[in-house]
């Protein structure tokens, strides 16, 4: 091969390793949205799940809902049509944000770990997370924010 060769066959596996790169970023992309916060609780359109495609609609597994009256955000997991958790995201360890990673989520603090329905499932955290009751409403989720 030479030096001409060596820089196009460079660049071409530089691009597709890019175009990869980008292919799967946008596959793990985190949906934030921000919900609408009345007396009891969050309001989230169940269309937030969506990723519509050609010719079918995919469903996010989780999205994440900030609001800025709330500490924490909260993980909403998607298990079917009508089931989902909601998860307060504070570390029952000692307090740190968690972080959302697919089916689990995480502490950068001291590595705890919970699973999608708030369970811990790695330490030093000795406590299941905060949950919230989710009711399906006319396309909509109602995260019950007066209960522990
Ligand atoms: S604060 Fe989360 S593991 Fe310590």
């Amino acid at each position: 091969m030479n030096r001409r060769d060596f820089i196009v066959n460079g660049c071409a596996a530089c691009l597709a390793a890019t175009a990869v790169s980008g292919l799967l970023s946008s596959c793990s992309t985190t949906r934030y949205a921000s919900g609408a916060l009345g007396k009891d609780g969050l309001t989230v359109s169940m269309e937030e799940f969506k990723i519509k495609k050609k010719d079918r609609t995919d469903y996010r597994p989780f999205i994440i809902v900030r609001n800025e009256s709330l500490q924490y955000p909260i993980y909403v997991y998607r298990f079917g049509e009508t089931e989902y958790s909601a998860l307060w995201m504070r570390c029952t360890h000692q307090g740190t944000e968690l972080q959302a990673s697919g089916d689990q989520l995480q502490c950068s603090a001291h590595g705890s770990e919970f699973s999608n329905k708030g369970k811990v499932t790695n330490g030093p955290a000795d406590k299941d997370l905060r949950s919230f009751p989710v009711t399906v409403n006319n396309n909509e989720l109602f995260i019950d924010l007066r209960q522990a």
